[in-house]
């Protein structure tokens, strides 16, 4: 196949909420096409433009850039109600979103049977819960795994469509009624109805992304292929069960846009200069108060999907060079530098002493037993802080010898360079090296 275009990828590669939105905007500068490939409005991608603050849920962060595509492949499970209000608010803040956006008719659609399963199994799980972000991501993943979910494509056929929902409706009912919640409106005709308020409307975006994104390679263009949540969220190798249900490794992005995974060039991964987490499950170097406090409100840890806290812990080595594993990392992009302006040690957790009943020792892999690593302690290593703003800096050399330290060990425990610094939440707030 013929390819002159690139495909560079950007991945989470912490517990979600590094900063990718940020990475993404400032990157899509360079690219033609910028697409998403997994999860759907669990998502919430800041990006910062002059004084404009935009949350994207399901569109690419690259939409703000006028001239650049959208696409949301295969991959993604599509809130359609929801996209399109995120495509009529962008319209009404003078982005001109609908002309350069579309979905692959591939993609699963998320309806509102999916966010009431989401709500019920949650509260069904207790204690146990996962703390999901309650837009119907798990449900929505189920179906498809399941072969009973309801694409894109089918909008067109409307008998078909019928009897899938038909089909559908019998045993979301089921499902709702064993886990103790209303079943309410899920009905043939009420999810039917739900689907015909934007079925037209969705059809005019719908697209056979996968052979799009081939033609665009084979025509010299550059695709920027922008991963949501972090790869401690994978449902492979994350956190399992505290994680969402999709690829969010740099492989998704190839089963995600119908890419042979061939043509991905350079795979990015973003951290913060610290860890949060925000949802249930392990958390290895979550700090204790008051200082748990002082990090969420130096960072404004504060979900940008749901509003809840995000928990705050130190840079978790460990965590990362993971991720550059199952990632193929080929650069680093450390975000939230400035957010530790204030603290007079900075702290890196350079590997994992397992407890004394695990046998001691040092592990520096990341354990699969989450019972292992419960009981694990991280090993810290504490650096002077640099005790000044960096905000104003656009250049490595700007940065105080402290801050360039702090960094260059990031570097050295990750085994990854790192490509760019962002030192605030504006589009010029940021350094490449
Ligand atoms: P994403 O989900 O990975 O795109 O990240 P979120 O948007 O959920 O959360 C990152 C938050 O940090 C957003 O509010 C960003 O505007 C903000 N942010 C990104 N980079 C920086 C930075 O370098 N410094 C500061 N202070 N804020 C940043
Ligand atoms: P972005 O793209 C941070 C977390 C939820 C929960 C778990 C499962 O903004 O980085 P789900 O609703 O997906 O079934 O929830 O995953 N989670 C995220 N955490 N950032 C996200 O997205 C997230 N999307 C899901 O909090 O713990
Ligand atoms: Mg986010």
């Amino acid at each position: 196949m013929e390819r002159n275009g690139t495909c560079q990828v950007v991945v989470g590669a912490q517990w979600g909420d590094e900063g990718k939105g940020k990475i993404v905007d400032v990157m899509a500068e360079r690219a033609d096409v910028v697409a998403r490939y997994q999860g759907g409005a669990n998502a919430g991608h800041t990006v910062v433009v002059g004084e404009d603050e935009f949350i994207l849920h399901q569109v690419p962060s690259g939409v703000l850039h006028r001239d650049k595509e959208c696409l949301l492949g295969n991959g993604v499970v599509l809130d359609a109600a929801e996209f399109l209000d995120e495509i009529d608010l962008l319209e009404s803040r003078g982005i001109d979103a609908a002309p350069r956006v579309r979905v692959s008719n591939r993609a699963h659609l998320l309806l509102s049977y999916h966010k009431a399963l989401d709500a019920a199994k949650e509260g069904h799980r207790g204690a146990r819960a996962i703390g999901t972000t309650g837009r119907g991501i798990g449900p929505a993943y189920e179906d498809k795994v399941g072969r009973i979910g309801i694409r894109v494509a089918d909008c067109g056929e409307p008998e078909r469509l019928r009897e899938l929902v038909e089909a559908n409706v019998e045993t979301k009912r089921g499902q709702l009624r064993l886990l103790g919640a209303d079943e309410g409106d899920v009905t043939p005709k009420g999810v039917l109805a739900e689907i015909e308020t934007w079925r037209e409307r969705l059809l005019g975006f719908a697209t056979d992304v996968s052979q799009r994104v081939a033609r665009h390679l084979a025509a010299g263009r550059r695709i920027l292929l922008e991963g949501a949540q972090g790869s401690q969220l994978d449902i492979d190798h994350g956190t399992y069960p505290y994680v969402t249900s999709s690829s969010t490794t740099a492989g998704g992005a190839a089963i995600g846009m119908g890419l042979g995974p061939k043509f991905l060039d350079d795979i990015v991964g973003v951290v913060k200069a610290y860890t949060t987490r925000v949802g249930n499950g392990p958390l290895p170097t979550e700090v204790e108060s008051p200082l748990q406090e002082e990090l969420r409100e130096a960072g404004a840890e504060y979900g940008a999907t749901t509003g809840r806290p995000r928990r705050c812990g130190w840079f978790d080595a460990v965590v990362v060079r993971y991720a550059a594993r199952i990632n193929t990392l080929t650069e680093l992009a450390v975000t939230k530098l400035d957010v530790l302006d204030g603290f007079e040690t900075v702290r890196l957790c350079t590997g994992y002493r397992a407890s004394d009943a695990d046998g001691g020792g040092e592990m520096d892999e990341f354990p699969a037993n989450l019972a292992l690593l419960e009981r694990c302690v991280p090993i810290y290593e504490d650096h002077p802080g640099w005790g000044t703003s960096i905000a104003e800096a656009r250049s490595w050399d700007d940065l105080p010898r402290a801050a360039r330290r702090y960094l260059e060990r990031v570097e050295e425990l990750v085994g990854v360079p790192i490509s760019r610094v962002s030192v605030g939440q504006s589009r010029e707030q940021i350094l490449e090296r």
